[in-house]
């Protein structure tokens, strides 16, 4: 937990001026796994972890950084507008610097920065660590300066720091869902006209949990970049055949099996994942809407399956923690989470069984793999703000 008072104290006696606290959530997908790039649905929430950002103007042209966790300073200057070399950087600094200058970008004049930065949202476990930075970092370098933007525009800038930052392709979920989260509600997101609806997170004694495999796969970033060009390789050739659709989002089974025999095994199961995946996600959000944890832990489950065998995104870890929350009495639904290749997966379970299912998993999974685990249950929270 981040202590805000701490946080304020520290900004004081470091900058010596009080600071304006602003915080942005970390998120887990409930569903709709892979097909926010393919234009289509995903139903993820904004959890109780946060980002919290301590700022204040200076009056220079250079925005000043700490980081409470990683006990580091740093600093850039506004005025490098000639891009990041990211091999020189520190990965925190340059997701913020990459944020500030991509709302340079947009023709805002930021003002020169004192930031101090402390989060716990985990890093590096799917859960948005990222997202929650630039978002959090965003909004206060445009309040300092008295500007603001739409939630969507906000987080089209950050996916665009990102994309020109980390490399990853990555879709609108993350930044979306940081941006306009609301507490007790989960965002069915239609990612192609980016309108996002609230759902009452209606989950009669039901916990969202998570379970990290404390497992990262380093080449995430290539896989994710290239499952990406297989949806579009698959758009491509089923475009010969059905003209009008410009994405996966567009087409449906039944035409998919159709097509099968044009198109090679791998971009096949591609397709279908992201097909049956849109399909499971607009059902899991009615589930939702009626209070049927039923049906949306079976949802999951089948999205797990997908996922794995379709989309080839899960790994050994991740499919372990998912059998093991399979055999485990008071589970609804379990399925990795996020972008796959290791990280997080995401449980319903029923509440009175949240202890003992925490105790089960971190045992098995411990002896079967050698490695600790880590278990939060989770809230939703609400997207990024100002702290009064
Ligand atoms: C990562 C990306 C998202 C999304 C998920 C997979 O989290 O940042 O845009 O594609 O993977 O659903």
């Amino acid at each position: 937990m981040v202590n805000l008072d701490i946080l304020i104290d520290k900004f004081r006696r470091h900058y010596a001026k009080p600071p304006r606290i602003f915080s942005a959530p970390g998120r887990v997908n409930l569903i709709g796994e892979h097909t926010d790039y393919n234009e289509g649905f995903v139903l993820p929430i904004a959890i109780d972890r946060r980002t919290y950002v301590g700022a204040a103007v200076n009056d220079s042209r250079v925005v000043r950084v700490q980081s409470l966790d990683l006990n580091e300073d740093s600093s850039f200057s506004l005025d490098q507008r000639d891009g990041l070399d990211t091999q020189k950087w520190p990965k925190w600094l340059a997701y913020i610097a990459s944020v500030a200058f991509e709302l340079q970008n947009r023709g805002i004049n930021l003002s020169g920065a004192d930031l101090m930065i402390s989060s716990d949202v985990p890093i590096g476990a799917g859960l948005s660590s990222s997202a929650a930075l630039e978002i959090s970092v965003a909004a206060a370098l445009l309040a300092l300066c008295n500007e603001s933007l739409d939630t969507t525009d906000l987080a089209l800038t950050a996916q665009k720091a990102e994309h020109a930052y980390v490399g990853t392709l990555c879709g609108i979920m993350d930044q979306l869902t940081v941006t306009a989260a609301q507490k007790s509600y989960a965002l069915l997101i239609d990612c192609r006209s980016l309108e996002v609806k609230h759902i009452d997170l209606n989950l009669p004694e039901t916990t969202v949990v998570i379970c990290n495999t404390n497992v990262k796969h380093e080449l995430a970033s290539s896989a994710y970049n290239q499952r990406r060009q297989e949806c579009e390789d698959a758009v491509r050739i089923l475009r010969r055949y059905l003209p009008t659709i410009s994405a996966l989002r567009d087409v449906n089974l039944g035409e998919l099996k159709e097509h099968a025999n044009e198109l090679p095994d791998v971009l096949y199961r591609r397709a279908r994942h992201i097909i049956t995946e849109n399909a499971r996600t607009l059902e899991a959000a009615m589930a939702l809407t009626d209070g049927d944890v039923e049906k949306l832990g079976r949802l999951m489950s089948s999205s797990h399956a997908s996922l794995r065998d379709d989309y080839d995104v899960s790994s050994a870890e991740l499919d372990l923690m998912v059998e093991l929350a399979g055999s485990c009495e008071g589970v609804l639904g379990a399925r990795m989470t996020g972008g796959g290749f290791g990280g997080c997966t995401v449980n319903l379970v029923r509440s009175d069984m949240v202890e003992s299912f925490s105790r089960f998993i971190t045992d098995q999974y411990r002896a079967q793999t050698g490695i600790e685990p880590i278990i939060y249950a989770v809230e939703t929270d609400d997207g990024v703000k100002e702290m009064k």
